[in-house]
């Protein structure tokens, strides 16, 4: 299955051979009749998520985290997403969107990636049948250049709940960032920390985050999945929109990145994919994940701004958690 070349030996790009990949499909789920919530929790469902959508248990989701394919020509190993007309893209947003309406709570969070010209129409549908609360802007550095355009390098992640009772863990979501200008009051730091690698300071997170890069090679969490997300970006909309115990549900779930950072931050999870690759992936990365819980850029309970060294991370991170 997969990938075959000869790659550099810091490549920790997830590859599986096709007999692995067989084994890893064993452990995914196929629907072809309502299913019970003890035959999909914590399974990948491989097929296609319009018919498994409707074979899922209503109500089941605290949170649901949606990628879908964006309106661009892509091509998923295989299986190429083509451009649509806005009209068709948005019957085909609106489709998924009104089947993933009944698996949630009425306390869910629901949070939907987009490039710019998607996002006119996903905030447009959400606001029609949710609470939208905030549109965060990613910027993910890397994008394609135009000749005659601007180059892409954000996307669109909208925040809409069920209803107004729903989580917000705002103390699980601070960013840790040097104090460019100290500030004292009475010779003391006011609202940050002096440590032997820097000043920092914990403070609230906005709705534009520069602080995550795309998986690349070197990182133990790329796959060659073509639009796979960093785990840093969908742990954050986990820890802040869900608690320990709940149930994540992706109905996208591509490489399983949802799905993996559900599990190493103690929820459930749900997630369906109809490429069988990307559904051996996810369940490789969930195996990995048995035994290596950490997630890139998040250290005891702390997520760090871009760029931060090792050693600063060390530094700063033993000296606990405080807010301002
Ligand atoms: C943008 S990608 C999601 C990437 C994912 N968030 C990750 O981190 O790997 C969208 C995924 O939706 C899948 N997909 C598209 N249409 C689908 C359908 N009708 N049923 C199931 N999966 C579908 C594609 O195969 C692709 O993997």
């Amino acid at each position: 299955m997969i990938l075959s070349k000869e790659r550099s030996p810091r490549n920790k790009t997830i590859d599986v051979s096709a007999a692995e990949g067989y084994r890893l499909l064993g452990r995914c789920v196929r629907l072809s009749r309502p299913a019970e919530m003890s035959e999909v929790l914590d399974r990948t469902i491989v097929g296609d998520t319009f018919e498994a959508m409707d074979m899922l248990p209503g109500g089941f989701a605290d949170l649901l985290i949606a990628d879908p394919p964006y309106n661009i020509r892509k091509d998923f190993h295989g299986v190429s997403f083509m451009t649509m007309t806005d009209d068709d893209y948005r019957a085909y947003s609106a489709s998924w969107m009104e089947r993933a309406a009944r698996l949630l709570k009425p306390t869910a969070s629901i949070y939907v990636c987009c490039d710019w010209r998607g996002s006119l129409i996903i905030g447009d549908l959400l606001a029609r049948r949710f609470k939208v609360r905030n549109r965060i802007s990613w910027q993910r550095e890397k994008g394609r250049g135009a000749r005659r355009n601007w180059k892409n390098g954000m996307e669109d992640i909208w925040f809409a709940t069920v209803s107004d009772k729903f989580a917000f863990n705002l103390r699980d979501v601070k960013i840790r960032r040097r104090v460019v200008a100290p500030y004292k009051a009475n010779g003391s730091p006011k609202g940050w920390e002096m440590t032997d690698s820097g000043n920092y300071r914990d403070t609230c997170p906005s709705n534009f985050w520069d602080d995550i890069s795309i998986p690349y090679w070197s990182m133990s969490e790329n796959t060659a999945h073509p639009a796979q997300k960093p785990e840093k970006l969908f742990a954050k909309l986990i820890l802040a929109s869900s608690n320990p115990g709940d149930v994540v549900f992706d109905p996208f779930l591509g490489s399983g990145t949802s799905s993996v950072a559900a599990y190493k931050l103690g929820r459930h999870y749900v997630g369906v994919e109809r490429n069988e690759t990307y559904c051996a992936w996810a369940e490789r990365r969930l195996e990995m994940a048995r035994d290596d819980k950490r997630i890139q850029g998040y250290i005891d309970g702390v997520f760090w701004e871009r760029n931060t060294s090792a050693q600063q991370k060390a530094a700063g991170g033993a000296r606990g958690r405080h807010d301002i």
